[in-house]
């Protein structure tokens, strides 16, 4: 069987983006039955933008009840903390010895957070190596993740590829990407790539009232209700998240028609979000209220991941030459 692993930050509330990009695919790959899956919470990776322990800790348990309430079955797929495997930072550190600083200085998403004024810790700049390491442990075949992650994935591939050649083994395996045409750039209500950092979410789990005001902060232009619309304009794109082509079609011929407004469209796409997550909202506050559960599933993901993973970085040890006295 094919192994599936991938990781969500708790840096923040999960939205669409983190859905429709990543954890539907968890999820689809988990219920085909063709793969073993792994889906951690990266959280030592949050620590590079997140200084607020009360929200670290939060934010990681509501990522775990988002998990089990949108499918994710321990049943089927292991599920854990990263923290709960120490050996991913031993690994980071293996790693990081064949990793050229060129190489993570090259990286987009450090790029990014520089340009726009952050000084950076060491941790951001060597977040892609533990990353890597986080893939790599596992000999895994396929990352589901959002196009935003494409390069890692390649710094992955690179590194893996570094550390067989210098070391002459076959230690790990090289991992493929699994990034879906359809959602792997899902756009926020600004139409620019969906993110916390822009403050242009929607959240499927944001109470009633706020998912109403994420959904109707939807930008838009000023076509007077009687006139003729762009059909591809964001409440549109957003619309085609959760609806069928047919629906979609019929949106977009509505907004063709003209007298159809924005505003009646932006109520169209709330009660799609809610009948779409509408079991998943139920199941979520059911789960809530059973933490001695949420910390069973863990601590039984967590021995489960960390079997696996004692087992790689002994591997990876001798690789280098270092003995180990315990
Ligand atoms: P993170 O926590 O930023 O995001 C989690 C997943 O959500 C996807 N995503 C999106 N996809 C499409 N459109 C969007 N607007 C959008 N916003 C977010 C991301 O691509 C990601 O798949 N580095 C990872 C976490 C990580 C990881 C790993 C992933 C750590 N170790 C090992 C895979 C394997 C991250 O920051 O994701």
């Amino acid at each position: 069987m094919k192994r599936s692993l991938s990781g969500i930050q708790p840096s923040g509330i999960l939205h669409l983006g983190n859905y429709f990009g990543a954890m539907k695919q968890f999820i689809d790959t988990q219920n085909s039955g063709e793969y073993d899956g792994f889906y951690f919470i990266a959280d030592y990776h949050s620590l590079t933008s997140l200084t607020d322990p009360k929200a670290l800790k939060d934010n990681t348990y509501n990522i775990v009840l988002d998990y089990l309430a949108l499918g994710l079955d321990p049943k089927k797929s292991t599920i854990f903390l990263q923290s709960d495997v120490p050996e991913h930072t031993e690994l980071s550190w293996l790693l990081s010895n064949v990793t050229p600083v060129g190489l993570l200085e090259r990286g987009h998403s450090y790029k990014d957070k520089i340009a726009k004024g952050i000084s950076p810790n060491t941790g951001l700049l060597t977040y892609p190596v533990l990353m890597a390491a986080d893939i790599l442990m596992y000999d895994t075949d396929v990352v589901p993740v959002g196009k935003d992650q494409k390069q890692h994935l390649e710094f992955a591939r690179d590194i893996a590829m570094k550390f067989n050649q210098q070391y002459n083994v076959d230690l790990f395996k090289l991992p493929e990407p699994l990034i879906l045409d359809d959602s792997a750039i899902v756009p926020g209500t600004d139409g620019q790539k969906m993110s916390k950092s822009y403050g242009n979410t929607i959240n499927m789990f944001a109470s009633k009232k706020e998912l109403k005001k994420q959904v109707m902060s939807i930008v838009t232009d000023s076509t007077p209700l009687e006139d003729p619309k762009d059909p591809n304009n964001n409440v549109a794109k957003l619309y085609a998240l959760f609806a069928s082509i047919e629906k979609q079609n019929e949106m977009k011929e509505k907004f063709l028609a003209g007298n159809y407004g924005y505003g009646h469209a932006k109520t169209e796409v709330l009660n799609a979000i809610l009948e779409y997550f509408g079991e998943a909202r139920e199941r979520r506050e059911e789960l809530a209220k059973d933490t001695d559960y949420i910390n069973e599933v863990l601590y039984e993901g967590g021995k489960k991941a960390r079997a696996i993973a004692q087992e790689k970085i002994m591997k990876a040890k001798e690789a280098v030459g270092i003995i180990g006295n315990l």
